[in-house]
């Protein structure tokens, strides 16, 4: 999974895979702008209850094309002229694209160079009006409070596969098939001691040919993030997710899906690089680096900002306006349909927030 996303020669994410209505996906900020706008709002909100810092750090991880960066700043928060928005991307072609439409600065000058002050007390850092926009390619290392942010991040990080033996775990791995050397099929492996160990903490009970993933890379991100993320900062993933339990009574492949051009894939081991693979994530497995602080819907989520005083607006501007079909009318009508898809409840509107204050 590793390979078949990240390889900078062939993974899916090297090489053009990306979130967006020309992509292979359509994420909530791909939707339109309102889910950057709420999350302006939450942003306004944590700046607000820290005390209105400046610089006020955002990191927002695993940032695609920075389509949420995009949105969150055209809705113009509050907090905007602390703001020090942090875009992290592993992918280089997908951080090629930041510059596109952000006026993206280096990292050096995320912060402003040393400025002589007024008074006697030596240098002070700059505070350049904000919004600073930075991208780099992995979480930096900075002075908290920070919040850190990761829409869909995390199901996309590499996790293994485990399936309940009859004696034991086995660990579902990939070797090449035997007489043709391109095909990869899948090899079970007793799991070694202290994965099935694991396995068995995770879950109870499951009859055998279940499977469940073992999201160990999504723990280790959390960890680091929540380092990041320092005294007083916060950490809200946003993500389709369940519990082991949940997954290990679903067929596998309804929980590991592949993704193409916006069609559900086959089997991961096929066309490697070409698809998405991703996992439902399993909230439980973060919850052992460190209990949650809140978890709820993206539609409770989303509500508790206001999405609801947002759309009607959109409904009275739209009123107003339809008859001049102009670009204000078409967005405001554009933010009805847009709330429909972020609070649908078999859909974006089911998916979770998680939060984590440090
Ligand atoms: C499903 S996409 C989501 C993109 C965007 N957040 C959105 O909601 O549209 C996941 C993104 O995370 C990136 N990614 C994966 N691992 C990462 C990591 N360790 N650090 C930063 N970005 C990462 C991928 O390259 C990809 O662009």
């Amino acid at each position: 999974m590793e390979a078949a996303l990240y390889d900078p020669r062939g993974g899916f994410y090297a090489t053009g895979g990306a979130a967006g209505r020309h992509g292979d996906f359509v994420t909530s900020p791909e939707v339109g702008p309102l889910f950057g706008q709420l999350v302006g709002r939450a942003l306004d909100r944590w700046w607000s209850d820290l005390g209105r810092p400046d610089p006020f750090v955002v990191v927002e991880a695993g940032a695609g094309r920075g389509a949420l960066a995009r949105s969150v700043l055209s809705g113009s928060p509050a907090s905007a002229s602390s703001l020090r928005y942090l875009m992290v991307e592993r992918s280089e072609a997908l951080r090629a694209r930041h510059a596109d439409h952000l006026d993206v600065v280096g990292p050096a000058f995320a912060f402003g160079p040393p400025l002589p002050d007024d008074d006697d007390d030596g240098p002070g850092a700059a505070t350049a009006d904000g919004p600073v926009v930075v991208s780099l390619s992995d979480l930096p290392s900075v002075d908290g409070p920070v919040i850190v942010l990761a829409n869909e991040l995390l199901d996309n990080l590499a996790f293994r596969v485990l399936e309940r033996g009859p004696d034991g775990w086995l660990e579902v791995r990939a070797a090449a098939a035997t007489g043709n050397s391109t095909a990869i099929v899948e090899l079970l492996v007793p799991a070694d001691e202290r994965l099935a160990a694991y396995a068995d903490r995770l879950v109870t009970d499951v009859p055998v040919g279940a499977r469940i993933p073992v999201q160990d890379a999504a723990a280790g991100w959390l960890r680091r993030a929540l380092d990041t993320a320092g005294r007083g900062g916060r950490v809200v993933l946003i993500d389709y997710a369940a519990t082991s339990t949940m997954l290990a009574h679903r067929t596998w492949t309804d929980w590991l899906r592949t993704y193409a051009g916006h069609e559900r894939g086959g089997h991961p081991f096929e066309r490697l690089g070409a698809q998405d693979i991703t996992a439902d994530v399993c909230v439980d497995q973060l919850a052992r680096v460190r209990p949650l602080t809140t978890d709820r819907t993206q539609a409770e989520w989303l509500t508790d900002l206001g999405i609801e005083e947002l759309v009607d607006e959109g409904r009275r501007i739209w009123t107003e306006r339809a008859h001049l079909g102009d670009l204000d009318a078409m967005r405001a009508r554009s933010r009805i349909t847009e709330a429909e898809a972020l609070l649908d409840p078999n859909g974006l509107g089911a998916f979770r927030v998680l939060e984590w204050e440090t």
